[in-house]
């Protein structure tokens, strides 16, 4: 049953590959100072950062230089990046990059004009902001995360051994985002790989959630077998336009909020690989897909038929003969297989975490209520045993 909900998303997409010319347009909307925020070089080594310096000088823009964003940015960086935005009085702040950059530049919208202290306020006490927002637009470089057109934002602290996402207003939310998805053509494979898990862990968790005839579950089913039939090609051809479009396109709608609508969600494997994350700085797609066969595993049961509709959906597994279970089982095989033939790293150890690390890495998982089964601490620690 669908429940009562409000539905808007402020984000303008300008999708393909003339979709930065979209950017002066955009860039008109806004005041004369912009923040650049980008990686750590990828975007020099492509190209793109000429395109974009030019298009802001062709647009008469000031441009405030934020570089060296890292993969997990980290709280320090929140706070430079802050005093930069401050200091320079920006008007709007463009991320050029993949889900770190804009994650970044959102959670630096919200910290320019707060008086306290950003990670204190949003992510310990998971306040909402109360200040001015600067804008935030971007080009995004790399799939997977949906940050172009959602308003999370993850950020990382190696002193504490945390990692939190926030997940702000739509006043958050990119007022526009450019996809390009020859952008994404030069990112390494091991990324490639990692976004595409993420985007199916993205559909899995608000997929296996609820047991109500709901339209979001129709729609996400779509979405995974897009996905998975297009994870292949581009896993084969890295240059394939039509798998590398729909892949873009299926990881927005995986997270711009639009299938979570009405229905409840579960997110246990992002706490239990933001935890991971913490712990070994691990890139967030594959700290999701070591963890997720031992997750569903576990939880199958509680979620039986939901399971077996699965199996049958997106995996087309032949249903005669079997049992729920029997169906169920068929269905996260299939999974892992695919996640196999695709790269994923299917074992923690290959992340760095190592026995000692496993007690620390449970402390550090939130438990979710949303899902089939609520794990308790033991059952955290047994599945990160089970993926090490
Ligand atoms: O830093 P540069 O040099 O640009 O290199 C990046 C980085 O090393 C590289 N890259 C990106 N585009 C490229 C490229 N290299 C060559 N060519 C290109 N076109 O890829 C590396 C990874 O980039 P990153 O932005 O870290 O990856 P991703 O998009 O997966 O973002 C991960 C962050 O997003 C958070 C994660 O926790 C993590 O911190 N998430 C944000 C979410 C949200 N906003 O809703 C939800 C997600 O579940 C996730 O938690
Ligand atoms: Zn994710």
């Amino acid at each position: 049953m669908l429940g009562n909900f409000e539905y808007a998303n402020p984000t303008r997409l300008h999708f393909g590959p003339d979709a930065l010319e979209g950017l002066r347009e955009e860039l008109a909307k806004h005041g004369p100072t912009v923040q650049l925020a980008y990686g750590g070089g990828s975007i020099k080594k492509t190209g793109l950062y000429d395109r974009v310096t030019a298009i802001l000088e062709d647009c008469g823009k000031t441009v405030v230089e934020d570089a060296g964003v890292m993969p997990n940015p980290t709280v320090e960086k929140l706070l430079e990046g802050r005093d930069l935005a401050r200091a320079n009085k920006v008007d709007l702040i463009l991320a050029v990059g993949g889900g770190s950059v804009i994650d970044y530049a959102k959670a630096v919208s919200v910290s320019v004009h707060c008086d306290e202290d950003p990670w204190e306020k949003y992510y310990l006490r998971m306040e909402e902001p109360e200040c001015a927002i600067v804008p935030v637009g971007s080009v995004l470089t790399m799939v997977g995360t949906g940050s172009e057109m959602n308003a999370g934002a993850v950020i990382t602290n190696h002193e504490a051994k945390l990692k939190i996402g926030h997940v702000f207003g739509d006043e958050v939310m990119p007022r526009f985002a450019i996809l390009n998805p020859e952008l994404t053509y030069t990112v390494p494979r091991y990324q490639m790989v990692a976004g595409i898990f993420d985007v199916m862990s993205h559909l899995l968790e608000q997929y296996f959630s609820g047991e109500d005839d709901n339209t979001s579950d129709y729609l996400m089913e779509g979405l995974m077998r897009s996905l998975v039939h297009s994870s292949r090609i581009a896993v084969r051809d890295p240059r394939d336009y039509e798998a590398r479009s729909n892949i873009m396109w299926t990881a927005t709608w995986a997270l711009n909020t639009l299938v979570a609508k009405g229905k409840s969600t579960d997110w246990e494997v992002h706490m239990i690989g933001q935890a991971v994350g913490a712990y070994t700085d691990a890139t967030h797609g594959m700290t999701l897909s070591a963890v997720s066969p031992a997750y569903y595993c576990l939880i199958m049961p509680y979620g039986l038929e939901k399971f077996a509709r699965f199996a049958r959906t997106v995996w087309d597994v032949d249903a005669s003969g079997k049992s729920d279970e029997q169906l169920a089982a068929a269905g996260v095989d299939a999974l892992e297989a695919w996640m196999r033939e695709i790269g994923c790293v299917m074992r923690l150890a290959e992340l760095g975490v190592t026995d000692d690390m496993v007690d620390g890495i449970a402390d550090a998982t939130f438990i979710m209520e949303g899902g089939y089964h609520a794990l308790d601490r033991a059952e955290v620690v047994e599945v990160l045993k089970a993926s090490l």
